[in-house]
């Protein structure tokens, strides 16, 4: 009987395997759906009610749905906000007992929203849908979607969907920085049960992967705070300040400077031996004995001694002064995790995530994030992570040296990574890129499909003072036959190939307006 249900938690390819033996294990102990229907401690803050209530009527409206015995299909992006989406909702309704799937895509598609639509059948939306609002609310069945999302939503199309909507953005609150599309999967997961506060690490993770921590001292802010803090109370995550170095634990010193992509530090980002180089040159020493240090071993001193250094550094190749105060910050430590892995740091189990959707081990960063910690996941995992970086690093490198590649107009940076980014990364490498100019960046690659995929940042200077680039995404990609949205300050768009010049001059034109 259990191996029955097990089945039905289909989690895509051969990750079936382990989800099977893996949801084996939390059955035994599993806890029935308890829809929790008082507000959470600390979720009391009045700022946040409108969000909060509307994520406790999705979570009323699921559990209604399961006590009818529906099957759940939860759609999410590739992402690492996305895969952490998918999981949060997965593992809420895993230990509701009911089944379900979750699937991950790399953009909403209206084909495969079709596709998962059954008689029996509710669809949750998850990091994804409220920039597809026309699209869903056409759809027969509608009221049996629930999107719980933090993109701008298409605002014409609120009141014609029929099922259910959570998003920041409808109350006030900023989808770019105050919660990411994990957080509103966690909002609701808890008001499930309460025991689901364990996945508020999960949530942490996705909105750090959705760059949410771009804030002084690379702190979460707005109700992503009080996330932290569900996790802080749990204690199951602490606060650490200091050296934004990834890897704190898990590399070798110049390993880490190297692999360090955000803030991205030319010449050293990518390339170890230039790091070691560096290292050496500031006698800062590398090894003890005959063992290689790793940042967790640097003396305060020795800590203060390369941030001073990276600083005057990266000065010297003309860095802003805000983009080289990311290299200090919190780091979110997740202290249930083993010591000395990528999963133990929240911008590093991140950058995992995003590796594991990016490379298309889709299922691996599902099985991750839903608490697989299997021998041979866990390899697989940490291999796609290496894999991940390197390739970064090699893109980067690449287009910052080439200058047909990245292009300086009056408007805005251009980055035509068209038979050179993959479509999947190209999303990285914009954010990256972006934190370098003070002018909007708009990437382009080719995608598999014959399309042009589209990443687009703006630094959040210009957003204060008015540049919407979801906005601008949207309205160019409607009038050259594509689709776009997002943030205000990172939005994508998808357009036909032939119209690659027209979108970019509209594009030009949107940013030039007063
Ligand atoms: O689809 P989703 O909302 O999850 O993706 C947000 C994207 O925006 C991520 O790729 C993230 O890296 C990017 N971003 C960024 N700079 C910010 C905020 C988000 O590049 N300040
Ligand atoms: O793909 P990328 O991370 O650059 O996209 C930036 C943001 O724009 C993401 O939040 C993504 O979901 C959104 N986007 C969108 N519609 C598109 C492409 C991207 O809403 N057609
Ligand atoms: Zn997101």
């Amino acid at each position: 009987m259990l191996f029955k249900q097990a089945e039905s938690y289909a989690i895509l390819d051969r990750y079936l395997i382990i989800q099977k033996t893996y949801v084996r294990r939390l059955l035994i102990g599993r806890i029935r759906g308890i829809l929790n229907k008082s507000s959470p401690n600390a979720f009391k803050d009045e700022r946040f009610q409108g969000l909060v209530d509307a994520a406790r009527e999705a979570a009323e409206f699921i559990d209604e749905k399961s006590s009818e015995g529906l099957f759940f299909v939860v759609l999410c992006h590739i992402d690492c906000d996305g895969l952490a989406s998918g999981a949060i909702v997965g593992k809420a309704l895993m230990r509701m007992n009911v089944p379900f799937q979750v699937r991950a895509v790399k953009q909403f598609e209206e084909a495969v929203l079709r596709e998962c639509f059954e008689e029996s059948r509710v669809i949750i939306l998850t990091d994804m849908g409220s920039g597809n609002l026309d699209v869903i609310s056409k759809i027969d069945g509608g009221e049996r979607v629930v999107v719980l999302d933090h993109h701008q939503p298409m605002l014409e199309y609120i009141k014609k969907f029929k099922g259910i909507h959570v998003n920041p953005h409808l109350f006030g609150l900023n989808g770019a920085s105050d919660i990411s599309g994990s957080g509103v999967s966690y909002i609701m997961a808890k008001f499930l049960n309460p025991l689901n506060i364990d996945l508020s690490p999960l949530a942490v993770v996705g909105a750090v992967g959705d760059m949410q921590n771009k804030n002084e001292e690379r702190r979460l802010i707005g109700f992503n705070e009080a996330i932290v803090r569900d996790a802080v109370e749990s204690s199951l995550l602490k606060i650490e300040r200091g050296l934004m170095l990834s890897g704190r634990e898990t590399k070798r010193l110049h390993e880490a400077l190297a692999s360090m992509l955000t803030p991205f530090i030319p010449g050293i980002s990518g390339e170890e031996d230039k790091a070691l180089a560096f290292l050496v040159s500031i006698d800062i020493p590398v090894k003890t004995g005959q063992f290689w240090r790793t940042p967790a071993d640097l003396t305060k001193d020795e800590e203060e001694k390369l941030l001073n250094n990276l600083t005057a550094y990266m000065a010297s190749k003309g860095i802003a002064q805000e983009e080289i105060m990311q290299l200090v910050g919190e780091s979110y430590i997740l202290v249930n995790e083993q010591r000395f892995t990528p999963l133990r740091e929240c911008r590093e189990y991140s950058a995992l995530l995003n590796a594991c959707g990016r490379l298309g081990k889709y299922g691996l960063g599902i099985a991750i994030a839903m608490g697989d910690r299997s021998r041979n996941t866990l390899n697989e995992a940490y291999a796609t992570l290496d894999a991940y970086r390197r390739s970064l690093a090699t893109l980067m490198n690449e287009v910052v040296r080439n200058p047909s590649r990245l292009i300086n107009t009056d408007e805005f940076i251009i980055v035509n990574g068209s038979g050179l980014i993959p479509e999947t990364l190209l999303s990285t490498v914009a954010s990256i890129l972006s934190s370098n100019y003070i002018k909007p960046l708009i990437a382009f690659t080719d995608t598999s499909e014959g399309m042009v995929k589209v990443s687009a940042r703006a630094p959040r200077q210009l957003v204060n003072a008015g540049i919407n680039i979801a906005s601008i995404m949207a309205e160019a990609a409607k009038l050259v036959g594509g689709t776009g949205g997002g943030h205000d300050v990172a939005a994508g768009a998808l357009i036909p190939v032939e119209k690659r010049s027209e979108f970019l001059k509209i594009v030009s034109n949107l940013l030039r307006k007063p």
